[in-house]
């Protein structure tokens, strides 16, 4: 696991160099050999995952509904069978899974496809895939496949498919805006700038690790955490969360931050950590004015921030674990990570096996 999350700059730099270039190519063609065919006319998008992939599928969720205007569905594949997403016409279904082979994402998809086959042309399917494992079983059930790049990954829990699942979708995120006319040419050459620095900005984060195993000496032998974000950075506390939980057992909660103020902030007290992520954007205030309310009862806090928070913000926390500034929408690419090295060194720290976490397997596909 830890080497597979010291390889994401690797990784990330991989799929950079697949994607950008159709976005900056002019004039412009979606990508030419793997998506050649976008749908002329798209009222809705539809999301549907499991775990760690179906977090990715939030962020997509708020990407493309943020910086599109498209309505987002999200649904996990193991709820689709009793709750399918309405059919809606003119939709793209996006399945996203590191495996491309887990059972209940595969399952809803064919559903999906199945009933859509018999309808009217509005409402026939429109499939694609976002995987790791471009020869799998997903790839035969899907219109179009779109392969994550970031190399085999062994560890139960997904870390360097996670991130690479993120540039692909804010790739299809800037696709989707362009064929819809959402954004201009020059907000694409600004984003496709910034993406470019994500690589040395990974690494940076990555020098945070000493800090990081530090903060799992001292508070990994807690019983529970809560984790919390705003805005964009909710889907990150809620991956976060599950890193915790699946490698080091920890009992950790995610939440949005506003949400956590509406009855679960009774849990809290000087036993229980907090992981605030807390970039500096259009939530940052919001999201500092409740981390004061928190500590308020006592709850230690570690604060996962921007170089560009000010030095009162960088002082309130026990721990500040401070990130290279990034253009807002991309912040989770770099938050996730101190996520990933905590969850490995306090499952480390308790002696377990991080890379073969008990009643887990990389793939469940049955
Ligand atoms: C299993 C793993 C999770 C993973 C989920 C989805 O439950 O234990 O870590 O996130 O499958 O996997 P996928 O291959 O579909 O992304």
């Amino acid at each position: 696991m830890l080497k597979e999350i010291h390889e994401q700059p690797q990784a990330v730099q991989t799929c950079l160099a697949a994607y950008v270039p159709s976005l900056k190519s002019a004039p412009r063609t979606p990508h030419p050999t793997i998506f050649p065919a976008f749908p002329a006319t798209l009222n809705e998008v539809h999301i549907l995952a499991c775990g760690t992939s179906y977090h990715a599928g939030l962020i997509a969720q708020y990407w493309i509904e943020q910086l599109v205007g498209l309505p987002v569905r999200i649904r996990s594949g193991s709820e689709f069978l009793e709750a399918s997403l309405p059919m809606t016409a003119n939709t793209l279904t996006i399945g996203i899974t590191q495996s491309g082979e887990t059972a209940d994402t595969l399952t809803a998809i064919a559903l999906d496809k199945q009933r859509r086959l018999a309808q009217a042309s509005a409402f026939q399917p429109r499939l694609l895939g976002i995987t790791n494992q471009p020869d799998s079983a997903l790839s035969k059930l899907v219109d179009w496949t779109l392969p994550t790049l970031a190399g085999t990954e062994i560890g139960v829990a997904a870390t360097k498919t996670f991130v690479n699942q993120l540039i692909v979708c804010f790739y299809l995120t800037l696709e989707l805006a362009l064929s819809c006319k959402a954004i201009s040419p020059e907000k694409i050459q600004t984003y496709s700038a910034e993406w470019s620095t994500l690589p040395t900005k990974i690494r940076a984060v990555l020098e945070l690790e000493t800090q990081i195993k530090h903060i799992a000496q001292e508070w990994g032998n807690r019983q529970h955490c809560i984790v919390l974000g705003r805005g964009i950075s909710q889907a990150i506390a809620l991956e976060g969360a599950l890193k915790l939980k699946e490698t080091s057992y920890l009992h950790a909660e995610g939440y949005s931050a506003g949400e956590f103020m509406h009855g679960p902030i009774a849990l809290l007290d000087a036993h229980i950590p907090v992981i605030a992520i807390a970039p500096t954007d259009s939530t940052h205030a919001a999201m500092i004015a409740n981390l004061r309310k928190i500590q308020s009862h006592g709850s230690p806090i570690i604060g996962i921030l921007t170089e560009d928070a000010t030095p009162e913000t960088a002082t309130m926390f026990d721990h500040a674990l401070i990130l290279p500034a990034i253009a807002h929408p991309l912040s989770p690419i770099l938050s996730v990570i101190p996520l990933q090295l905590l969850a490995y060194h306090i499952a480390v720290q308790r002696g377990l096996n991080v890379d073969k976490p008990r009643h887990l397997t990389k793939t469940l596909s049955e």
